[in-house]
């Protein structure tokens, strides 16, 4: 297993015991070509002052996955890699993610969600005071086009700087490269109650808001409050609808599409 530069505060046996526990699980080579730090089947862990680095262009390196996991904390962390900063998969409850600066990388995603048909949900995930600089998503939903048991209910966005960011606000259901395996295009994951709240900065791209939800499960009780995204600094970035049902309040720049 190899960890570059990686400085992890130990806080206390739980973080020992879930790395452990990871690594017991997987084969060092798949791990190391997909995760810099893996929580799976864990509980009570918290992940304090890491550090991970990798090269922007280094594909599949996810800085820190989450899955099949409850009570996790995420704190003061930097990350920089070639895919997600945080990837939090199905089966995660009650994750605290703050302080933490992302860039390069793919963002802090919830998924890939439904690539399995049986799949656990995603719920209670708060994500404070978080900067992504110069990334390609900044807060990310991310399911597949097609059919699961999946949910994503209860998610807070909260205090997040984009600096140049790609696609600062993105929920994606119809993911499905190269068109395979994706009937219909239809996700069967339900996203419920997700609140974006005190989001400022720039986007590198017009659309600086995109919800692009399920035909079949639109998404529901999605709350923007006080978003504040520029675009080559002006105000003019634009919001993307497609399914989606939910409420504003206070300054929304782009102008809402919900
Ligand atoms: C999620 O949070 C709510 C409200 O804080 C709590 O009642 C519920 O038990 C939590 N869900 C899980 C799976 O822990
Ligand atoms: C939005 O942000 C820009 C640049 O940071 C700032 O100049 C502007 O006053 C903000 N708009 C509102 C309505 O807060």
């Amino acid at each position: 297993m190899v960890f570059q530069f990686l400085v992890v505060i130990l806080m206390d046996k739980d973080l020992v015991y879930g790395l452990a526990k990871v690594l017991a699980r997987t084969a060092p080579e798949e791990l190391r070509q997909m995760f810099h730090i893996v929580i799976n089947g864990c509980k009570n862990v918290k992940l304090q002052g890491v550090k991970v680095y990798a090269p922007g262009e280094s594909p599949n390196t996810d800085g820190i996955h989450v899955q099949l996991s409850s009570d996790i904390s995420i704190l003061n962390t930097i990350i920089s890699t070639g895919d997600d900063c945080v990837s939090i998969g199905p089966g995660t409850t009650n994750l605290w993610i703050q302080n933490v600066a992302c860039g390069p990388g793919h963002g802090i995603s919830i998924g890939s969600l439904a690539k399995d048909f049986e799949e656990a949900g995603v719920q209670n995930v708060t994500v404070k005071s978080v900067m992504f600089m110069n990334t390609q998503n900044g807060v990310r939903i991310k399911t597949w086009g097609r059919p699961s048991t999946g949910f994503v209910n209860n998610v807070l966005f909260q205090h997040v700087t984009m600096i140049d960011v790609q696609n600062p606000i993105v929920i994606d259901q119809n993911y499905c490269p190269y068109n395979k395996n994706c009937p219909g295009q239809v996700s069967g994951v339900k996203v419920s109650d997700v609140t974006y709240q005190d989001i400022h900065g720039s986007s590198a791209t017009r659309v600086a808001m995109k919800f692009d939800c399920s035909k079949r499960n639109p998404c529901k009780g999605i709350k923007l409050e006080d978003v504040n995204l520029s675009y080559k600094n002006e105000p003019a970035a634009e919001a993307s609808c497609a399914n989606v049902a939910g409420t504003t309040t206070g300054v929304i720049q782009p102008t809402s599409c919900l």
